[in-house]
């Protein structure tokens, strides 16, 4: 990575955190460059990353090994079309739009090595969870490139079918607000039976935090956690009986079906 040049397309919130991921990583900036309409996030990100900004993105991507697309997904048909006649063969595309799929891609760039990338918003704060699906151009380096640029900022996994991208959609891109509305729910609860608000929030969210890294450094899955901490006849199955009750497996497997649904809609959509 440390050789790799890369072009960022678009400067906002999952381009500022790839490049300052990339940065804290050991990346010099003499091999980073972006490129952004707006003047002032232009001066900005030089200043604090010492990287070369442009407003044209053909200039950004002249002379990059890797090309980030980190625009908005109503944006990539013309930001592509118009960077298509800068573009060199071998050139790796890394998009990580969502709902913009390779085949759109490639109708707008022409056929390429082309990654498309699945983070979520955690990447801003280091700790995102990404799916990453290649294009059977994508060379092994190619591949290794993308992987450790969306390592920057949390953890990145492979997915052998493009299919798949909606199922992560589904799993981690939406996944966050599931939490924050457990998070809700749990605080709301909390104030219900007593607690001053402020203690509810922070007690469930250093709750989330735990339970997310006992699961994460145990070799045990969750439901055997779960087990593991839910006593016969005790408050912890109480409680699970009652999730349980109310159908709350059906209703995550539910939603989550409704959410990869939504996203096959609207890389049809998007794709036009
Ligand atoms: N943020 C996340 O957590 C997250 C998670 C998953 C996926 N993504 C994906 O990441 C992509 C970027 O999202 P974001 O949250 O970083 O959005 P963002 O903050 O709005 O960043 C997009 C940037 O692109 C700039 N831009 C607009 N038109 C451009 C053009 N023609 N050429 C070059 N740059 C242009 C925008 O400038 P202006 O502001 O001046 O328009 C803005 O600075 C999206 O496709 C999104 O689906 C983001």
């Amino acid at each position: 990575m440390s050789d790799t040049r890369i072009a960022f397309i678009g400067a906002g919130n999952m381009a500022t955190s790839l490049i300052g991921g990339l940065r804290a990583k050991g990346v010099s900036a003499s091999r980073i460059s972006a490129s952004d309409p707006g003047a002032d996030k232009r001066e900005q990100l030089a200043a604090e990353y010492g990287i070369a900004m442009f407003a044209d993105n053909a200039e950004a991507a002249a002379n990059a090994d890797v090309i980030v697309l980190a625009i908005k997904p109503q944006m990539m048909k013309t930001v592509c079309q118009a960077l298509q006649p800068a573009l060199r063969p071998g050139q790796l595309i890394v998009s990580v739009a969502a709902g913009i799929t390779c085949q759109s891609l490639a109708s707008w760039l022409g056929e390429r090595p082309i990654v498309r990338c699945m983070p979520n918003t955690p990447a801003l704060v280091g700790e995102g969870a990404s799916g990453l699906y290649a294009t059977a151009q994508v060379s092994a380096a190619q591949r290794q490139q993308a992987e450790q640029l969306l390592e920057a900022v949390g953890m990145a996994l492979w997915v052998d079918s493009e299919a798949q991208i909606d199922a992560v959609t589904a799993v981690s891109g939406s996944g966050p607000a599931y939490f924050f509305l457990l998070m809700e729910a749990m605080t709301a609860a909390g104030e219900q039976l007593g607690l001053p608000r402020d203690s509810a929030a922070r007690l469930t969210l250093q709750t989330a935090l735990g339970a997310a890294r006992m699961a994460l450094g145990s070799d045990a899955d969750a439901a055997e956690l779960r087990r593991r901490v839910t006593s016969p006849a005790g408050t912890t199955e109480a409680a699970i009986k009652t999730f349980q009750a109310g159908g709350f497996e059906a209703l995550v497997n539910n939603a989550l079906g409704a959410a990869a649904a939504r996203s096959v809609e609207l890389a049809e959509q998007l794709g036009k």
